[in-house]
């Protein structure tokens, strides 16, 4: 995990500059919700909302927007001055935390929220599930609900990016957890920019099935409300994704499998 930070530190100034987040304005904070995501959440006005694991704050920008008092946490202090830098530009009032997601109550010093948020491209940096999910359910208030909404776990054993000149999408790595950190030390990171340092390349990632993911939910007092399942994407994984008219996403084209590509689970704190 501190090979993680030292990663993500070197990431952060590259994607906060990167045309594939278009922090500037140039890709709007709306564009990263699957259209359900809001309908799931409802009326943010008013309601204490975190963010775990908020990277730039990309995101974390369009809850405050609508009203949320937002919070922001992420264990990348360069992270975390691109999030403040970008949310001033921005004009939206959002309270940015360094800290590993994993001591988030004593960070937050407390302090507990009708929403928990944590998406796409969160859980895989996490090596235990049960002790994030003990975490969320200690910063819900109440009746309050953890929304997740992650790549989903087949799109992970979909691999490296499949060769373009085939059609078929093969299963490459494990879609269940137990196998440890994987490691993807890369000077490359997924958006366009600069290579990172080879000191800052190192990074693992753990495999977390649905199932686990779920589980772990329910064994920290949680009740599921909602899992859902979709065949769209933020951004084009696959060189023959298409883009959805409706949602602005991206689709594999109709003539291939269907499959889940991202996956969102509600899950309430008991009153
Ligand atoms: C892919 S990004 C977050 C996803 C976000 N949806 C985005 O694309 O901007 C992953 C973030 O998780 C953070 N992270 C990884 N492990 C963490 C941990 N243990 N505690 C807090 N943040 C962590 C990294 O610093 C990074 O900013």
């Amino acid at each position: 995990m501190r090979a993680n930070e030292r990663n993500w530190d070197a990431r952060a100034p590259i994607h906060a500059a990167s045309r594939f987040y278009g922090a500037d304005g140039t890709t709007p904070a709306e564009s990263w919700f699957a259209p359900f995501e809001w309908e799931d959440l409802g009326p943010l006005a008013d309601r204490d909302l975190v963010h775990l694991q908020c990277h730039l704050g990309t995101e974390t920008i369009a809850f405050g927007r609508r009203g949320a008092r937002t919070v922001g946490l992420d264990f990348s202090g360069r992270a975390i001055e691109q999030a403040r830098r970008i949310a001033d530009r921005h004009g939206v009032a959002v309270d940015y935390v360094k800290s590993d997601v994993y001591e988030a109550v004593p960070a937050l010093g407390g302090r507990t929220f009708d929403i928990v948020y944590a998406a796409k491209g969160s859980l895989c940096y996490l090596p235990d599930l049960d002790r994030w999910a003990a975490v969320v359910a200690e910063l819900l208030k109440p009746g309050g609900v953890a929304y997740i909404v992650e790549f989903h776990p087949i799109l992970a054993s979909l691999g490296p990016k499949p060769d373009p000149n085939r059609q078929e999408l093969l299963l490459r790595n494990d879609y269940l957890e137990g196998r440890g950190p994987i490691d993807h030390t890369s000077t490359h990171t997924y958006t366009d920019g600069p290579e990172l340092p080879v000191a800052a390349a190192a990074v693992y990632e753990w495999a977390h099935g649905i199932g686990e993911v779920v589980t772990a939910l329910i064994n920290a007092g949680l009740t599921i409300t909602r899992l859902r399942e979709t065949e769209l994407l933020p951004y084009p994984r696959f060189d023959r994704m298409i883009r959805d008219d409706d949602s602005g996403w991206w689709r594999l084209p109709p003539t291939d499998t269907r499959i889940p590509l991202l996956y969102a689970v509600a899950a309430t704190k008991p009153s």
